[in-house]
């Protein structure tokens, strides 16, 4: 690693964190880069060096697994630095309660909030120490209303933008600053792998480009601004969540993911 500031993302293997790793080198980072896929993260890792300079360091890793973050953690050995840590690796899935796998709901919990909640607990305290870094935590549009027949994800979403905001302002004044993405529909292998591709929301005209929603992600939390809601079309979605009756909510979001089940 050179002298760079040095920037953490989960997830770096596609889709937002892909991008938002693009983003981070072309400003002056280098990366260290977390995912199962080791193919697809040496070959950004190379992109990233070619393009921009910047120096990647690769970790594959299965965050479903209980000591994963631990073993990210170790695996940047002692004396190494976070500046800014993105924890973006996350996926969805569809289908009643009731009857989705077991198995394949309790991974979504470990990656989507355990996994963000240990790396933080091992990368925060080293920044406020230093009295400096930054934390993006990749939530969802799901955050702000509960989802029937993806109720997991929902749920997991909200967990991360509620710990995002408590800890934006337990770190005010220590010169670290915490920031929660919420992106609405974005193109990504997200949809193929929750099995909402065929949906009409997942198909329409309001889906954001990866890259998009990378820059406005990046600028927000260089700012230290403890929400980003992308485009204008979701933050106006996001406000109208707010003020309208749940019930009402609930029946809207429940049409949005039908289920075959
Ligand atoms: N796309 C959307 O419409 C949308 C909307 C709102 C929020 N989000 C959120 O944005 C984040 C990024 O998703 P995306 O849209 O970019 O989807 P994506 O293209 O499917 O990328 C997901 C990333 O997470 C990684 N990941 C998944 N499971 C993992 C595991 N067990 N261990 C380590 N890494 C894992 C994947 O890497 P490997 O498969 O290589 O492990 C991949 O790099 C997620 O948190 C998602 O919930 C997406």
């Amino acid at each position: 690693m050179s002298s760079r500031p040095v920037a953490l993302v989960t997830g770096a293997s596609a889709g937002i964190g892909r991008e938002l790793a693009k983003v981070l080198a072309r400003e002056g980072h280098d990366l260290v880069l977390v995912a199962r896929r080791q193919a697809e993260l040496d070959a950004l890792a190379a992109e990233l060096k070619q393009q921009y300079g910047a120096d990647s360091r690769v970790v594959p890793a299965d965050l479903a697994e209980p000591s994963a973050a631990s073993q990210v953690f170790e695996a940047l050995g002692p004396e190494s630095v976070v500046d800014v840590l993105v924890n973006n690796a996350g996926f969805g899935g569809h289908g009643a309660f009731a009857s989705r796998d077991r198995d394949a709901d309790m991974r979504m919990v470990a990656v989507n909030v355990v996994a963000l909640t240990d790396l933080t607990k091992l990368v925060l305290p080293g920044m406020v120490a230093r009295g400096r870094g930054r934390v993006l935590n990749v939530a969802s549009t799901a955050a702000f209303q509960p989802g029937p027949f993806m109720a997991v994800y929902y749920a997991t979403k909200a967990y991360v933008l509620s710990l995002s905001e408590a800890l934006a302002e337990e770190v005010s004044g220590t010169g670290v600053t915490v920031t929660c993405l919420c992106p609405g529909v974005t193109d990504t292998e997200f949809h193929a792998v929750a099995g909402t591709d065929a949906q009409p929301l997942t198909q329409g005209p309001l889906s954001m480009s990866a890259a998009a929603v990378a820059e406005s992600a990046y600028k927000a939390m260089m700012r230290g601004k403890r929400l980003v809601i992308p485009g204008l079309h979701n933050k106006f979605g996001a406000a109208s969540i707010r003020l309208a009756p749940r019930g009402a909510v609930l029946k809207i979001v429940r049409r949005l993911h039908p289920s075959s089940d």
